[in-house]
């Protein structure tokens, strides 16, 4: 058994009642043993002093490219369509196994640098075992899948997909891969979004989620260019056409929703269908700004990603939380997204849109150990016991700021420096 206990921290739980103490923390194996002031454990494989520094939930990112890392910077001025058919899909095409593995190695490695510590991750459409084995590498939690694009001139000849080898592909990876190491890592259909996509394929895609219980992580109503296109090709706005096939209910995901209309709101409220709001990318894409607070009032579900690297060029939800924070203020003012819903977003949030809020998004005892340490001391402030930490987070912490982060029990960075897997306590 491992046990490492951290000590005489600021700890923020997340719990549901909203703790925040001053204290300790007790690890044992993968899992939370104990929270507590001067907790005493014999046997300690390691204690980290924590003076003066916070310790949160990782952060739970509910829309990613992996695949995507390395194309940061190649296309910096184009809408959505223009970006992937002149840069991100050749790209992605380009991809062999040895480039997407390490690919997905340096986002996760991003990822835990600034302290997230669970995605839901789309690939491109080869080679995924190569970022499956990265995440199985790294330590890292992810939901992940296969890209699925069976339609579409416009895509690359390599991306072309034949409809029945997309579906039996998805299925073998999710075979090889869904539930490994205990559940760390699990697998989700990834149908890119309607535009690339048969009927066909979102229909086998319906039955084979429902039949084997797992996500299905897709993109919609990002940009109106793309409305468009399937609004023309299926005579439907785009998530009446994922309802009107069936896709719609509480295992999806849905990437971006910056273009809803009642209709649209009212159907996703209704099947309990996920929206991952990813401002950073909507705005650098030109796509828009997704109405959160309304989709809040009616009481959808609403959690945060950074999506790919190139999207917004960074994948860090300090920024992600900040601009989520930021966003509104000018239509709806001051409170329109407080720091805390924000964080909560960010934290067990993400783990109810993902299915996992008895095993991850707070520091509760029994749940894994997922948590980063933060230290904001760099900034000269009045010490007043006044400022919510929280909102000292979202509106002043940047990813160098996160010291160490534990996934799954294991220290997979300390004093940020990266430890490999066999090194890890
Ligand atoms: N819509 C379809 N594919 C993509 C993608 O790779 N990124 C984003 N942001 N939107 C998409
Ligand atoms: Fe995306």
């Amino acid at each position: 058994m491992s046990q490492i206990l951290i000590k005489n921290a600021q700890i923020i739980t997340m719990d549901p009642n909203d703790t925040i103490l001053t204290g300790d923390l007790l690890i044992k194996n993968d899992t939370i043993a104990a929270i507590g002031e001067n907790l005493q454990a014999s046997a300690v494989d390691k204690v980290i002093d924590a003076t003066g520094r916070i310790v949160i939930p990782g952060f739970i990112q509910t829309h990613i490219h992996l695949c995507q890392t390395l194309f940061r910077g190649q296309a910096d001025d184009l809408e959505l369509l223009d970006w992937l058919k002149k840069r991100v899909w050749p790209l992605e095409a380009a991809h062999d196994e040895e480039s997407l593995y390490y690919s997905a190695l340096l986002g996760i490695g991003e990822l835990i640098q600034s302290g997230t510590t669970c995605i839901v991750d789309m690939e491109t459409v080869h080679h995924t075992h190569s970022a499956f084995q990265a995440l199985a590498d790294s330590g890292f939690r992810a939901l992940s899948g296969k890209c699925m694009m069976d339609h579409g001139d416009e895509v690359p000849k390599l991306l072309q997909e034949d409809t029945h080898e997309s579906i039996q592909e998805s299925v073998d990876l999710l075979e090889k891969w869904h539930n490994y190491d205990n559940g760390r890592i699990e697998y989700a259909f990834c149908p890119r979004f309607v535009v690339s996509c048969t009927e066909e394929l979102l229909v086998n895609v319906r039955d084979l989620s429902a039949k084997y219980d797992v996500k299905v992580h897709t993109h919609a109503s990002e940009n109106r260019g793309e409305i468009a296109l399937v609004e023309a090709e299926r005579g439907m706005r785009n998530v009446v056409y994922l309802d009107h096939i069936g896709l719609a209910n509480e295992r999806l995901i849905l990437a971006h929703c910056v273009w809803l209309n009642d209709e649209e709101k009212e159907i996703i409220k209704k099947r309990g269908v996920k929206v991952s709001h990813c401002p950073g990318s909507n705005l650098k894409l030109a796509s828009g700004i997704a109405d959160v607070p309304n989709m809040l009032d009616r009481e959808i579900f609403v959690s945060l990603g950074s999506d790919g690297a190139p999207c917004n060029n960074t994948l860090d939800m300090f920024h992600e939380m900040r601009l989520a924070a930021t966003l509104h203020k000018p239509a709806y003012g001051p409170t329109a997204m407080k720091a805390r819903k924000v964080f909560e977003m960010a934290t067990i949030g993400g783990a109810k849109a993902v299915g996992m809020e008895d095993k991850i998004g707070s520091l509760e005892v029994g749940k894994k150990a997922d948590l980063a340490i933060l230290n904001l001391n760099k900034f000269h402030s009045y010490p007043s016991s006044e400022v919510d930490p929280i909102s000292r987070i979202v509106y002043t912490a940047n990813s160098g700021d996160v010291e160490t982060t534990i996934i799954n029990g294991k220290i997979v960075m300390e004093n940020r420096v990266m430890k490999t897997i066999d090194e890890s306590i």
